[in-house]
């Protein structure tokens, strides 16, 4: 019988390797420090108004472009924080999470052939993304320890073909919130060469230090040519809820729309009407969320310099790159991830494999912190015990 084939598009891409750190962690009851979900409950009121949507009926199908109620709060919080004004009806648009905004708008703006420029280390899902539209990644890496974007390659990698960078900040998995400087430099290139950029905020509210969120839209001359995506799963601890929005210009909101449209119809409807009371949570709920990140934060790198691992504090977001030279020089990342995993029983991830460039990452692996501080105690308990 002759061979099924497969699409020629997929080849090169695997399952997410953080999302299989997870199954290995459930299968050698491994401490999960690997994949970014938090371990602890959204706020009660959140709860509650799931009932109360499931009560109320709302099982069928929300309309395409998510709920309006929902759609009116992501409105007014885009206009509260950062004084952007979307309009509801054409400019934004709740998807089944932060990564399918993502595929939508690179399969809504990119042709065959484009490129599309992507930020090493990256988030696994924007290769994906590119692959599917077709679009060709081009990486710029950002190097240990300070992972600054280095501005001169960035240049490099623009061309006529560009369509599109990525930019994400605050940034997974090194923990950097970009500056003003650093995002003006993606801005002026996005400007020189038409290009649009795709801006991955999901950790727009947690930020260490008194950092303040810059988004890319409100740069000069950005709106317009700026897809703002964000998410409510890290914000609110609602990752398996699958609620995500982009706000866009109305010709890039179509664009992505039209793909969304035919590929989910629309996220979830009761948790829509739900998530609609997350919004709706007192400004120090934020305040709250970041209070407890950096308690997390500086919990998380004490333990890491007990544990003999060397790492930078994260600026933002709930990741921290770790180099692990004095636990082994010998083993690679993913032998090293798979030893943590297996024989430590605390399951982290490989960080190369947030790079495509041959051997970057290839020293450092990531821990998540997003998780209740006595499981982090648990956690260092299990690596004191197998330190150097
Ligand atoms: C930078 C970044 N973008 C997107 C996602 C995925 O978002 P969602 O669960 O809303 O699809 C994650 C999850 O870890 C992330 O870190």
């Amino acid at each position: 019988m002759n061979q099924i084939t497969t699409s020629s598009r997929l080849v090169g891409l695997r399952e997410s390797v953080i999302r299989e750190m997870t199954r290995k962690a459930i299968e050698h009851n491994a401490i999960n420090l690997s994949q970014g979900f938090p371990d602890f409950p959204p706020h009660p009121e959140i709860i509650a108004a799931a009932h109360r949507a499931l009560d109320d009926g709302f099982n069928q199908y929300a309309v395409t472009w998510g709920v309006p109620a929902l759609r009116h709060a992501i409105r007014a919080y885009m206009q509260k924080w950062y004084g952007l004004e979307y309009d509801v009806t054409r400019e934004i648009t709740v998807t089944c999470g932060v990564t399918e905004a993502i595929i939508a708008s690179f399969m809504g703006i990119a042709n065959a052939g484009d490129e599309v420029v992507i930020i090493e280390p990256y988030h696994e899902n924007y290769v994906a993304a590119a692959v599917f539209a077709g679009a060709k990644p081009v990486f710029v890496p950002l190097l240990p320890p300070h992972y600054e974007l280095d501005l001169d390659k960035l240049r490099a990698a623009f061309s006529n073909k560009t369509r599109a960078i990525l930019l994400n900040t605050p940034h997974n998995p090194t923990g950097r919130v970009f500056t003003r400087a650093e995002m003006e430099g993606v801005a002026a290139l996005c400007r020189e060469c038409n290009a649009v950029c795709v801006t991955d905020e999901i950790y727009d509210h947690i930020l260490y230090d008194g950092r303040q969120h810059i988004p890319m839209a409100s740069l000069d001359g950005m709106y317009e040519r700026t897809i703002t995506v964000g998410g409510l799963g890290k914000t609110f601890a609602l990752t398996g809820w699958r609620l995500g929005y982009a706000c866009a210009p109305a010709r890039l909101s179509q664009a992505l729309r039209t793909v969304h449209d035919f590929t989910t119809i629309c996220a979830p409807a009761p948790l829509q009407h739900a998530a609609v009371a997350a919004f709706q949570l007192p400004d120090s709920y934020y305040e709250q969320l970041k209070r407890d990140y950096t308690l997390r934060r500086e919990k998380m790198m004490g333990i890491l310099e007990n544990a003999k691992f060397r790492a930078t504090p994260p600026e933002g977001a709930y990741y921290v790159l770790a180099e692990y030279a004095d636990w082994s020089t010998t083993l690679d990342d993913f032998e090293f991830a798979d030893y943590m995993t297996t024989q430590v029983g605390v399951a982290v991830v490989p960080g190369s494999s947030f790079y495509c460039t041959e051997g970057l990452g290839k020293k450092q692996i990531r821990f998540a912190f997003a998780k209740k501080l006595e499981t982090l105690d648990a956690a260092e308990e299990r690596l004191l015990r197998a330190r150097p």
